[in-house]
């Protein structure tokens, strides 16, 4: 899941190189501090997404904060300026005068109004003396947005070089990256399993999978599981279950994890749908269905493909 809706606005008019080389103060911290951070993010529905490279820079970027018996944190209704890690101490967290709950150390609260630009949910309370680690919205945006930018110029610049996308005008590849998700499957997972529906198209960005058909009479070898015939291996810059962009796809074959660590961009027909408008839509398919490297699961032919 990507978070949408991260407001960037504070750095807009910077360009990607700009921000690249932003250097952000960095607070010296202990290791139990940083696995406390670490700790503490990944815990959060709202943030636990978020790339190593961003949890890293944050970890990094957060500052050390004290708040004496009953200060307040935060008001409600306020504008969000700070994302808070609780490291000693117990906060109280209130709505409207009510109080909904209390939180100890290794919680992050204050996500909200930063990651979503609006104002401030909830009070949050000091009970008794409280250590804090805190970060800057304009901080923690700038970092969302760096790693955010350098994605989308590494997925631009790896679609160029997919046959099915390099003919496309760079303002389509454009849209198609910012609905682009990436997923990591292990060997052996099966990224698509025959029979079932879907709604998702992959794009293989490093790796290779097997593409298998069930098969009740195969004793499986190197290249399939028993009962599954192997059809063939696909790799980086191969794509898959197109279908399912458009249409009720009922999936025609398996596609298996081949090689230790599979990344796949994938697009799911939601986003296809919402995200890019018909005329997108319809050159993204032409341009997949006319090129041979684009794999329609019910058309597959045996090959020679093993590796
Ligand atoms: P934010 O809205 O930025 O500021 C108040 C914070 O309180 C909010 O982010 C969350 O981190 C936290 N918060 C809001 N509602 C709840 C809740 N029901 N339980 C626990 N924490 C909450």
């Amino acid at each position: 899941t990507r978070l949408m809706g991260i407001s960037a606005e504070p750095q807009a008019s910077l360009s990607l190189l700009e921000l690249m080389e932003t250097k952000f103060a960095e607070y010296p911290k202990s290791q139990a501090a940083r696995d406390l951070i670490v700790a503490a993010i990944l815990e959060n529905d709202f943030m636990k997404n978020l790339g190593q490279q961003q949890i890293e820079e944050i970890t990094d970027a957060m500052s050390p904060v004290s708040y004496q018996p009953d200060d307040l944190i935060i008001k409600e209704g306020d504008i969000g300026s700070d994302v808070f890690i609780l490291e000693e101490g117990r906060v109280e967290v209130s709505k409207e005068g009510r109080v909904l709950h209390t939180m100890g150390p290794g919680k992050v609260f204050g996500e909200l109004a930063v990651l979503y630009n609006c104002t401030r949910t909830a009070s949050v309370k000091a009970i008794g003396l409280c250590k804090l680690w805190a970060i800057h919205r304009q901080c923690f945006q700038s970092i969302m947005m760096k790693t955010g930018l350098i994605k989308q110029k590494e997925y631009m610049e790896f679609l160029k070089t997919v046959p099915s996308f390099s003919k496309l005008p760079d303002e389509h590849i454009t849209k198609i990256v910012d609905v682009l998700e990436e997923a990591v499957y292990k060997q052996g997972d099966y990224i698509i399993r025959q029979g079932a529906k879907g709604v998702t198209f992959y794009i293989i960005r490093k790796g290779t999978v097997r593409v298998t058909i069930k098969d009740p009479d195969e004793p499986g070898d190197l290249n399939s599981p028993p009962g599954e015939k192997f059809i063939r291996t696909l790799g980086r810059g191969d794509s898959f279950g197109e279908r399912a962009l458009t249409s009720d796809d009922i999936r025609t074959a398996n596609v298996i994890a081949h090689s230790e660590d599979v990344h796949c961009l994938v697009m799911d027909r939601d986003s296809f749908l919402v995200c890019l408008h018909t005329q997108l839509c319809n050159s993204v398919m032409t341009a997949l269905s006319c090129l041979s490297n684009s794999v329609h699961l019910d058309q597959l032919v045996p090959n020679d493909n093993r590796q």
